[in-house]
Order: C-alpha cells, then sequence, then structure tokens
C-alpha cells in the first residue's frame, strides 16, 4: 500500500485508531490511578488484552505504540506489530520525544525529537510500523498561545511528516489545543483555527503530500473550567466549521483525540459530528483515554480475566466505530451487559 491508500484506510468508515502510544511516564500515571505497579509485563499484558481483542478486526483501523511496545512479543510468539496486523489493522508509532518548555516563552511547550528521526523512521519501518505520530500542544490563557508557540510547533510537525513521507509512511498530524483552563467555546475555535491554518501553512512549504496525511485535532470544545457549558450540537457545528474553513480538501480524514473528555462525551460529541458532516472528510477517532478507561479499570480489578477487559474495551471500540457513521445512540450504549 502506498501513503494515500494508509491514509485512506486509518480514517475508513465505521472504524478508528486505537492511541496506545502513551511514554512509560504516562502509563506510570495511568496504572497508579488503578493501583498497579507500572512494570513492563502489566503495561505488556494490559496492552495485549485490548491488541488481540476480537473488535480489533471490525472497529481498530490502527494502533499507535509507544516505542517499547513496538518492539515486544505477545505471549503467542508473534511480535506486537505482527499480533496488530494479523486483525488487519495497521501497526503506528510515536515519534516525538515530548513537549518541552519553548525557550522564550511563557512557559508554552514545543515538541521535540527531530534529531536522528530520519535513522529511527528507517528502523520503525522495518519494525512493521505503517504510521507515525507527532503531537503538539497549546494551551490557552489570556496570553498564549503565542505567536512563537503556534509557528515553532507547526514548524516541527511539518518537518517530521515530510521525514515520515520520506520514509513511505503517513504522518499523524496531532495539534492539541487543551481543554484545560475556563475559555469559552469560541475562544478555543480562534486558538484551533490559528493553530490550523499555520500548520497548514507549514506544511505546504515543506512539500506534504496532504493525501498521505491524517490530521488528529481537538474537538472544539468549552475549557474544563468554563462555566458555559455547551451541548453536542453545539460542538459538532462549530467543530466541523472549524475543521472545513482550514482544513484543504486533499486531506482524506480526521481522527479526533480525547482530550480528556469521558468516554461518553467523546463518543457522542463525534456521532453528532458525522450526523451533520456535509464534508469529503471522513471523521473518525484516534482516542486513547475515551477507549481505554473501562477496559484499564476492569483488568485492574480482574488482571486474569482477560476476556472480560476485551468486552469492556470491545463496547467501546463498537460504540466509537458506530458514531463514525452517526449510528451511534443512548439505547446502543445501554445494551451493554457487563
Ligand atoms: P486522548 O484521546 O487520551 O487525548 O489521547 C490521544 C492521544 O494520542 C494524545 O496524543
Amino acid at each position: 500500500m502506498n501513503i494515500e491508500e494508509i491514509a485512506k484506510k486509518m480514517v475508513a468508515k465505521g472504524k478508528g485508531i486505537l492511541a496506545a502510544d502513551e511514554s512509560t511516564g504516562t502509563m506510570e500515571k495511568r496504572l497508579k490511578s488503578v493501583n498497579v505497579a507500572c512494570t513492563e509485563k502489566n503495561r505488556l499484558q494490559f496492552r495485549e488484552a485490548l491488541f488481540s481483542s476480537p473488535s480489533m478486526k471490525n472497529c481498530i483501523s490502527g494502533v499507535i505504540l509507544f516505542d517499547e511496545t513496538l518492539r515486544q512479543t505477545a505471549s503467542n510468539g508473534l511480535s506486537i506489530p505482527e499480533l496488530i496486523k494479523k486483525s488487519g489493522s495497521i501497526p503506528g508509532i510515536k515519534v516525538d520525544k515530548g513537549a518541552k518548555i519553548l525557550s522564550g516563552s511563557n512557559k508554552e511547550k514545543i515538541t521535540e525529537g527531530l534529531d536522528s528521526l530520519r535513522e529511527r523512521m528507517e528502523e520503525y519501518y522495518k519494525l512493521g510500523a505503517r504510521f507515525a505520530k507527532w503531537r503538539a500542544v497549546y494551551s490557552i490563557s489570556s496570553k498564549n498561545p503565542s505567536e512563537q508557540c503556534i509557528k515553532s510547533n507547526a514548524h516541527a510537525l511539518a518537518r517530521y511528516a515530510a521525514l515520515v513521507q520520506e520514509a513511505k509512511m503517513v504522518p499523524i498530524v496531532e495539534p492539541e489545543v487543551l481543554m484545560d483552563g475556563d475559555h469559552t467555546i469560541d475562544k478555543c475555535y480562534e486558538v484551533t483555527s490559528r493553530v490550523l491554518a499555520e500548520c497548514y501553512n507549514e506544511l505546504a512549504i515543506h512539500n506534504v503530500n496532504l493525501k498521505g496525511t491524517v490530521l488528529k485535532p481537538n474537538m472544539i470544545l468549552p475549557g474544563t473550567n468554563c462555566k458555559q457549558k455547551s451541548s453536542s450540537e453545539e460542538i459538532a457545528k462549530k467543530t466541523l466549521e472549524c475543521l472545513k474553513k482550514n482544513m484543504p480538501s486533499e486531506v482524506p480524514g480526521v481522527a479526533f483525540l480525547s482530550g480528556g473528555q469521558s468516554e461518553i462525551e467523546a463518543t457522542k460529541n463525534l456521532n453528532e459530528i458525522n450526523k451533520i458532516n456535509d464534508t469529503s472528510f471522513n471523521f473518525t477517532f484516534s482516542f486513547g483515554r475515551a477507549l481505554q478507561q473501562s477496559a484499564l479499570k476492569t483488568w485492574a480489578k480482574s488482571m486474569s480475566e482477560i476476556t472480560k477487559v476485551q468486552k469492556v474495551f470491545d463496547h467501546r471500540a463498537k460504540m466509537n466505530g458506530a458514531s463514525t457513521e452517526a449510528k451511534w445512540n443512548e439505547k446502543l450504549e445501554q445494551s451493554f451487559a457487563a
């Protein structure tokens, strides 16, 4: 498959991406929250349970892995990328080295990891990865994000995307405007608009083939501490409007991050977006927390009962799969008997 075909497959209707690329530091937090020790064995056991779930075949188009996981072997002897491929899903790899303080800014972040990326991509391809991810983060406050933060992150995202395509892989371009804060939904719209416009400006400068990319943005949401709450209808309308305004038509689709929304909120909002989608873009998910939270809790309670964990994960994957086709509803959600 060439990169354009891979990108299309990643955002195909009915399916979405499982973001299981938490760094060891983030996994430490996740496992601590359910009182499980963050050992290599435990990280692998939980992830293997997800990657061998029945829903992988029909609901998960791709899995984003962390460097450690890409190199691990499943209990049946298959390498983790092979295990993922066996269900028809595509293995991917997070290649950024995290967001660090941007020197000269008001505590804003710049994502690092461009050094030696060409050589790393070559190795990742050999290990079986066919797409990559790089996440930039932007916080909202009265002064942030600054022009400096928006421009430097867009530049890094574009250089990353060009290197990934050189290695014949699809770059997921992930500019995440964070939910933290008390900003309004309109402020989120305005900031996301500026961020996306600059990203596509830089991607064009770096001659990135947009047909071989996937955008992974935030939905347009009010800040977590904003007093004025928004309905799913409003979130969907503003998200769609913002993306229509800023995305070039060549991009095959969007795979949203969940960003701290609850599992149900993320599913419901994606469903609403697809209900009113009047574009040629496919809108799907690339959720981390919103796909794994309940499964993680179940696993922590009964670590040996893998089937139970998989049932919980399968339900979330199916619900999100349904929402990519605007087929999700409360009744379907309730259909799950744990
Ligand atoms: P969340 O869906 O938990 O935001 O994670 C998605 C992701 O990959 C963040 O980079």
